[in-house]
């Protein structure tokens, strides 16, 4: 089969994403799958990307970027109907690229991770990897993530929302809500990623501030109260052939007092200060907790193909389901791929099946 890869984008989570595909494309079984990439650039671009890994990693703290000069223009096709997507040059054949059978969003935010390129994918009728229009936009919206894990009875933190109107027109009520939250605080945009845009406010004075810096990504803001708790990650995979999604073990994000919190810096530029155990040393009966809890949430946003939950574990055992992601990290050296590896199934093992996935 051949399969688009889809990376960089729009959002602010670009670098990432090339990163992610750095990684896939330094994986995926060529014998099996013809690859082609398609780079996104920041403006919106679609263009032939190159093929090789090394371009699109993360090296010496420098983040990858696509760019207009990377390769020529790209081309859809989306012709309602025909089971493929057609990717072309202009002016050059259309076998140049030919018509694809699968595309891998390896998306990260806004403008991919978000619902909307899976929209296009379903508007020309392509299969793709990954969850649908719906789960993705819900998994990219703190705000109604929360709102569905908790109709679903998840167990979920307190939290405020702060809408663009509330706030530019009665910024005092905002705040006062904010602060019946207790301190500390994390105040984040409601839809973006890597942790870009969080603050994490210890004293009532810094509000205004971090939302501010948060309405830079987001004119909606979601701010949650601090939980005191250990921070647990799961990973998430559908089950082929109808069978239901199933749960990795755990790992846990150990991040030093370098970091407020488990930040952007900390996430992709400091391997020194951070640490990601895997699986996480817990109780027994904590993992099955967590493992149950995964599924339960994955099924609550009726993701698919791939998640990663995000969850805290109190002192006295408690397990609060912080979020989905439904494009996670997806580098090697990314939580989810190595939560599987510790699990039994490898990364390049893992990118097949995710593929084949979308081919069933
Ligand atoms: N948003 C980043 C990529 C993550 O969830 O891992
Ligand atoms: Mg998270």
């Amino acid at each position: 089969p051949r399969v688009a890869l889809l990376f960089g984008g729009r959002s602010g989570e670009h670098a990432i994403s090339a990163a992610t595909a750095a990684g896939v494309l330094g994986a995926i079984d060529r014998d099996r799958y013809d690859v082609v990439p398609v780079g996104i650039t920041r403006a919106g671009r679609w263009v032939v990307a190159e093929d090789r890994a090394e371009r699109w990693q993360i090296s010496d703290g420098r983040l990858p970027e696509v760019t207009a000069d990377d390769g020529a223009e790209v081309v859809l096709s989306l012709t309602s109907g025909e089971s493929t997507l057609r990717v072309l040059e202009p002016g050059q054949v259309p076998e140049l690229l030919g018509e694809v059978d699968v595309v891998f969003p390896l998306l990260h935010g806004p403008f991919g991770e978000d619902g909307t390129v899976q929209g296009l994918l379903e508007l020309a009728d392509v299969r793709y990897v990954g969850a649908g229009v719906l789960a993705s936009a819900v998994g990219m919206d703190k705000h109604f993530m929360k709102l569905v894990l908790a109709g679903h009875g998840l167990p979920v933190g307190p939290y405020e929302v702060l809408t663009s109107r509330q706030w530019t027109t009665d910024p005092s009520t905002c705040l006062a809500r904010v602060e019946s939250l207790g301190m500390p605080v994390f105040v984040k945009p409601a839809r973006a990623g890597s942790s870009l845009g969080i603050t994490r406010v210890d004293d009532p004075a810094d509000l205004t501030a971090a939302v501010e810096a948060a309405r830079e990504h987001d004119p909606k803001v979601v701010v949650e109260a601090g939980i005191q708790g250990r921070e647990i990650e799961c990973a998430v995979l559908g089950g082929r052939g109808g069978a239901g999604p199933r749960a990795s073990l755990p790992g846990e994000i150990v991040v030093d007092d370098t970091h407020a919190f488990y930040d952007f810096e900390a996430k992709y530029l400091d391997e020194a200060h951070v640490q990601l155990d895997c699986p996480a040393d817990l109780p027994e009966a904590v993992v099955e907790q967590i493992r149950e809890l995964a599924v339960r949430t994955f099924e609550a946003v009726e993701a698919e193909g791939l998640s990663r939950v995000d969850v805290f574990v109190t002192p006295d055992e408690q397990v609060i389901v912080n979020e989905i992601n439904t494009m996670p990290g997806f580098t090697p050296f990314s939580m989810y791929p190595r939560m599987w590896q510790a699990t039994g199934l490898s990364y390049p093992e893992l990118v097949d099946e995710l593929i084949q996935l979308a081919l069933e």
